[in-house]
């Protein structure tokens, strides 16, 4: 959506994959959806480094609201888990410089069963949203059908539009219609929703990592052209800190979600996380690649029958990112090839490792290089033409 709005893809963090609906605050009360948990995520992206890294938006997911709304027909959160409401929470977010992201359902119920947002209660619900402080919406679209799709989603974004109130729009409406055209229209989901879920929910696993990138880049002609600042596919959270991925993995998914132009919106306990975990998610460059302002999504080049796969994006200044990923399941795989092969014009490049932190010797088109890649790992490079003045990358100190 063209309203200046989330013209980088939007960053933060979301109690969905990692904390689910865990209502019981009895018996968990640190991993139950409310106030607090809440308040001690804020307290972590504010204190921890996140915010200045550009981790900025902490968004409640299901389940945080009351089973009925109030008598005046307003969404009410839980009044046991959230006793200071949405409005407290909401500045104790602002108050820490953070903005503050909510859930809602298109139809009869949110997916979880909670009370859901049907045609009618559109506008209200926006209203609420705006009068509560809320920055962004995730609006879900389970137990609601094609046509009711086709009217709400517009009429949400127009709905949050009218509240005066600057508020990033999340649909999830490709998700349920398949997420390719004919059935979704991407030029439509980029004029009103500011990102969109395109593909199935994301796990804990490495398996759900592989079979999410397997499905946009086999679908990249489809879903490249419909990225761009303002308008964003979301691949879903990140999982990096959890269980399911190995640190390999785990640079794996960072690598591509910013070869994706994908929203970085993590999942994870930031009161308990992995140092080399950590390290990841706050790698500068990775996050400078990703939120590169020309906002051009990447691309798979190349799927060799090795299980290696290399993608490449366009970044400002002449700049490009390369990923190599590998699929094998053996050993680290010494991969060779050159710029030339992979479409990359004749010249004299800077390479820079990103995750090893070090600069390559210089290369030209031709020259040929191995790379050394481990099971689903990643080697990803950022390079440059020699001739490029490199004073600066997206704010930062060029490393090349
Ligand atoms: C759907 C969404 C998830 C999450 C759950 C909550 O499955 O795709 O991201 O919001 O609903 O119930």
């Amino acid at each position: 959506r063209d309203d200046g709005l989330a013209r980088t893809p939007p960053m933060g963090w979301m109690a969905w994959e990692r904390f689910r609906c865990e209502t019981n605050c009895t018996d968990n009360p640190k991993n139950c959806i409310s106030e607090e948990l809440f308040r001690d995520m804020a307290d972590r992206l504010s204190e921890d480094g996140w915010r200045e890294l550009g981790y900025k938006y902490l968004i409640i997911d299901d389940c945080w609201m009351s089973t009925q709304r109030d008598k005046e027909g307003r969404l009410q959160p839980d009044p046991v888990r959230f006793p200071g409401g949405i409005p407290r929470l909401a500045r104790y977010v602002h108050d820490r410089g953070l903005k503050l992201g909510i859930y809602a359902d298109l139809g009869t119920h949110t997916c979880m069963g909670f009370p859901g947002t049907p045609l009618n209660k559109i506008q209200v619900d926006a209203q609420t949203f705006a009068s509560w402080g809320v920055d962004y919406l995730k609006f879900d679209g389970c137990y609601s059908n094609a046509v009711e799709h086709m009217l709400g989603y517009p009429v949400m974004s127009e709905a949050l539009n009218a509240t005066g109130r600057p508020i990033v729009y999340s649909c999830s409406w490709p998700v349920y219609q398949g997420g390719l055209p004919p059935d979704i229209n991407y030029t439509l989901l980029g004029e009103i929703c500011h990102l969109w879920r395109n593909y199935v929910d994301i796990q804990d696993s490495w398996d759900s990592v592989e079979g999410i990138i397997d499905w946009f880049f086999n679908n990249q002609d489809d879903l490249q052209p419909a990225a761009g600042p303002g308008r964003w596919n979301d691949p879903d959270m990140l999982i990096i800190g959890n269980f399911g991925l190995s640190v390999d993995q785990a640079r794996s998914q960072m690598a591509l979600w910013a070869i994706m132009a994908s929203p970085l919106i993590m999942s994870n306990d930031l009161r308990d996380l992995d140092p080399a975990m950590r390290a990841i998610l706050q790698n500068k460059l990775v996050i400078a690649i990703n939120q590169d302002p020309a906002g051009f999504q990447g691309r798979r080049l190349l799927k060799e029958k090795s299980g290696i796969q290399v993608f490449w994006r366009p970044l400002s200044h002449s700049y490009i990112a390369l990923v190599f990923l590998s699929l094998r399941r053996d050993m680290p795989y010494r991969y060779s090839t050159c710029l030339s092969k992979l479409n990359i014009s004749a010249g004299v490049y800077q390479v820079y490792d990103v995750f090893k932190s070090s600069t390559l010797p210089q290369i030209n088109s031709t020259t040929d290089f191995t790379v050394t890649i481990n099971p689903s790992g990643v080697v990803m490079w950022l390079i440059a033409p020699e001739t490029q003045t490199r004073s600066e990358f997206r704010g930062q100190r060029s490393p090349i």
